[in-house]
């Protein structure tokens, strides 16, 4: 049988509910339930032998899904599924890429090697490639970098009157650009100290009278970026922004905080479950998928 087999980490994801539809998979059933104790039961309840597999796994929070989504991806091996390939929209461990400190983990490499070891491929969307150049360099299986920036693009000429981009940091400017296409766009200028504390500057610009401010980021973790770049426009002058980032983390509350500072509207991608989904990845994922 041709048709794939998608299961969804977690089942009620509403991008794994979109895949299933532009896939036109069959659902992966499952049965999971923990132990008094915390282990895992787990049990594949599709017939999987000689099918190709996805699993769309959220992987925020991985601590709490990576043993889970292993036992997955070793009990499909065994009962023989054709091929096993992860779809980690939001891919994590990205961000300890280097050793700062002797002694410290390098956690990137480690997360890499274990998915390496249990998936035949790697689909994702704008992983934090900072110091490392693409994924190959820790990744041992074919991956798939897809990027969010066409999607985002389109959502802010569709939805936001006379808008002009800022990008948050030198590392956004290539992105932001592509972002703005004809539209117009600054990028700020950011230091993190090693407390975590952030300190921006921004360029001098001409040009954004009138206009919407439209803050795009890759990620919005504990929101100190954001929540800086927002207080700054407001004391330029500015008009109220919009925020957008493709991985919402939004880090205890932090979305909160954001809300109350004085936006517009906060949208992300759905690479991560959360009321501020507006952007769906689906369409992107699928493209490269058939
Ligand atoms: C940094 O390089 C990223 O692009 C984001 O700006 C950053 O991760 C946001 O983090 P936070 O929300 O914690 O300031």
């Amino acid at each position: 049988m041709n048709q794939p087999i998608l299961f969804n980490f977690p089942k009620t994801s509403s991008l794994g509910q979109h895949l299933q539809e532009k896939l036109n998979a069959e659902e992966g059933r499952f049965l999971r339930y923990s132990f008094p104790d915390g282990e895992t039961y787990l049990r594949i309840e599709s017939d999987v032998k000689g099918r190709e597999i996805f699993i769309n796994a959220t992987l925020f929070h991985p601590n709490s899904w990576i043993l889970d989504l292993l036992f997955l991806a070793d009990t499909l091996r065994t009962l023989e599924a054709k091929s096993i390939k992860l779809i980690a929209p939001y891919l994590s461990y990205m961000r300890q890429d280097k050793v700062f400190q002797e002694g410290e983990a390098l956690t990137s490499k480690t997360f890499s090697h274990l998915l390496s070891a249990y998936f035949d491929a790697l689909i994702t969307v704008d992983p934090h490639l900072h110091r490392y150049h693409c994924l190959s360099q820790i990744y041992t299986i074919p991956t798939t970098v897809l990027q969010a920036a066409p999607l985002i693009s389109e959502w802010i000429h569709e939805n936001v009157e006379n808008p002009f981009l800022i990008g948050p940091d030198e590392e956004s400017r290539q992105w932001v650009q592509e972002v703005a296409g004809d539209l117009p766009f600054i990028v700020l200028q950011k230091e993190r100290n090693s407390q975590g504390q952030v300190k921006i500057s921004w360029p001098s610009f001409k040009g954004g009278e009138g206009k919407t401010p439209v803050f795009v980021d890759d990620i919005i973790s504990s929101g100190g970026t954001m929540l800086l770049a927002i207080e700054q426009a407001k004391a330029l002058g500015l008009k109220l922004p919009v925020i957008v980032a493709i991985h919402p983390i939004f880090a205890n509350d932090s979305y909160e905080k954001l809300k109350n500072a004085g936006v517009l509207k906060i949208v992300t991608c759905n690479s991560i479950p959360h009321s501020s989904n507006v952007i769906d990845l689906a369409p992107l994922i699928v493209s490269t998928l058939k």
